[in-house]
């Protein structure tokens, strides 16, 4: 189980505090119990004096009666619970429980006699190593009560010997002893109330303290940690955000470490995100570059085994085209045809004719591998196509709008072939924009400064994005029997034997923009 570090901390000053405490205040009590009772007892003692003092000459008056009222007045006294005379014999000739008076104490198991006649220096022993009266002591009464004692030796001095009594010889050392008992409550009630308030003062401090601490370890330590806490967990859910107010203590170079660190942190994840997309983009590039070769591989292919069958078949066409078109066209002369058979000899002429424009176009097909190359100004070659083209009857509604680069250098190239190219293309322009619109021809150098390019923007109908790739494709057309779909793949073939690249951009419904790069 993980204990919260305030509560460790609450726990441990907690103990630590109550032992202290605990033993500073048994020393304190122990020291003033001491006190008192050293108090009491010289306080007894003088009690003991006084009263000695004040039976002293009735004693040696021998005035009983006067003896016995001065101990029984003494004795009212608040909190003297007995005072007493004894003779040396043991017998109680004076008390203030009258009672008593006449009884002889047991040396041994009397309090007031156990003092001195139970030890080692007993009177038994030795009279001349008396016992060191007086004693005080401290014990519990016949009624269970607790009191404290004195025992005062009486002495013969000379006054008693030399007295008109004459009541003792010369050589006795003691006479009688004085025995005082008083009640040792009021020291025991003070004693009980310093002890409760010193437990009360110790318990106030150790709350006072444990409080104290505990809120100064709540915001001193336990916040800011559980700041760091906070900021740690978002780092890492890859957060950057730094801790704002910095403590100037050994917590605070703790978060300034830490903001150094996230700072760090941040800055490899930024370098590390930056280089991701650049290996994403690099990745795109290359992915898109392959594609393109493969896409140009296998119209390469493609158009190079159909080049070698159009080329053999065109040519097998050609000559009985020929004869078919010539007969036809002796037959339609003949003056003793039939009338009804003239128009289908026409029928026949003319499809004969639009199959021998096929063979052509096929023909042109298969001979794209072979241009003849010369240096030539681009605007010029599309001048003359557009020349061209503008009395073509599908260019009725055209408006042709020509933007061309003054710093366009000449370039290598066929320009019959080009030619070609441009005029396939300005007319499937034109033929995209039925309703009529705007051809723009733009030329311009590329930003690598190693290609020229020449952009054909129509308005018209735009391609589907389905149709975008086959448009190469040999044989692709939308336009039924009107085309033969042979165009922009012949036009294809042209420019990449020149060493470019033909690009389509189409928005449905916009228009279109053919792009033709070729090198510089
Ligand atoms: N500028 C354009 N706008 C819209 N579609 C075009 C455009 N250029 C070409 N196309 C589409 O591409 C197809 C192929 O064109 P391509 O020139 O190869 O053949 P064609 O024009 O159909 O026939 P041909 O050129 O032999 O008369 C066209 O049928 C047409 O659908
Ligand atoms: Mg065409």
């Amino acid at each position: 189980m993980r204990l919260k570090l305030i509560v460790q901390i609450s726990l441990i000053t907690g103990i630590v505090l109550l032992f202290t405490s605990a033993l500073f205040g048994y020393f304190n009590i122990s020291t003033l119990k001491r006190a008192f009772l050293q108090s009491a007892v010289s306080d007894l003692d003088h009690l003991g004096e006084t009263i000695f003092r004040a039976v002293f000459h009735q004693m040696l008056k021998n005035d009983r009666d006067a003896i016995q009222v001065t101990i029984g007045e003494v004795g009212e006294g608040k909190g003297i619970e007995r005072i007493r005379i004894l003779n040396r014999d043991g017998i109680v000739a004076f008390s203030t429980q009258k009672s008593e008076i006449g009884t002889n104490l047991d040396r041994k198991q009397a309090p007031a006699c156990m003092a001195c006649h139970n030890n080692e220096n007993s009177l038994e022993k030795s009279q001349e190593n008396p016992c060191p009266l007086p004693q005080s002591r401290r014990f519990t009464d016949s009624n269970g009560k607790e009191v404290l004692g004195l025992t005062r030796p009486i002495y013969n001095e000379k006054t008693c010997w030399t007295g008109a009594c004459h009541a003792h010889s010369r050589d006795t050392l003691f006479l009688g002893i004085l025995d005082i008992t008083i009640s040792a409550d009021p020291m025991l009630l003070m004693i009980r109330n310093y002890r409760n308030n010193t437990i009360i003062q110790i318990i106030f401090l150790i709350l006072s303290i444990s409080l104290c601490l505990t809120l100064l370890t709540k915001k001193l330590i336990i916040q800011p940690v559980h700041t760091l806490l906070k900021h740690t967990r978002a780092v890492g859910k890859g957060d950057w955000s730094l801790v704002k107010s910095v403590p100037g203590d050994e917590l605070g170079e703790l978060a300034e470490a830490f903001n150094d660190m996230t700072g760090k942190l941040k800055k490899n994840q930024e370098e590390m995100d930056a280089w991701a997309s650049t290996l994403e983009t690099r990745v795109e590039k290359r992915t898109r570059k392959i594609k393109e070769m493969q896409s140009f591989l296998v119209r390469s292919e493609k158009l190079a085994s159909l080049g070698e069958l159009v080329a053999g078949i065109a040519h097998e066409l050609n000559n009985p085209l020929t004869g078919i078109m010539i007969h036809a066209s002796l037959i339609s002369e003949d003056p003793h045809l039939d009338d009804s058979l003239v128009e289908d000899c026409q029928t026949v002429i003319h499809e004969a004719s639009r199959c021998s424009k096929i063979v052509k176009e096929l023909l042109d097909f298969a001979r794209v591998t072979d241009p003849q190359k010369e240096m030539q100004p681009v605007s010029k070659v599309i001048d003359r196509t557009t020349t061209l083209v503008e009395h073509h009857v599908d260019f009725r509604d055209t408006e042709i709008i020509k933007k061309y680069d003054p710093d366009l250098p000449e370039i290598l190239m066929d320009a019959s072939q080009v030619e070609q190219v441009l005029i396939n293309m300005m007319i499937n322009a034109s033929q995209a924009m039925q309703q009529g619109g705007k051809l723009t021809i733009r030329t311009g150098v590329n930003a690598s400064r190693k290609h020229i390019y020449i952009k054909i923007t129509d308005t018209g109908c735009g391609i589907p994005e389905e149709n975008i790739e086959k448009l190469f494709d040999p044989f692709f057309s939308t336009k039924g029997h009107k085309g033969t779909g042979l165009g922009l793949s012949v036009s294809y073939g042209i420019i990449r034997s020149h060493g470019g690249d033909i690009e389509v951009e189409s928005k449905l419904g916009k228009g279109t923009t053919f792009t033709i790069t070729l090198p510089i």
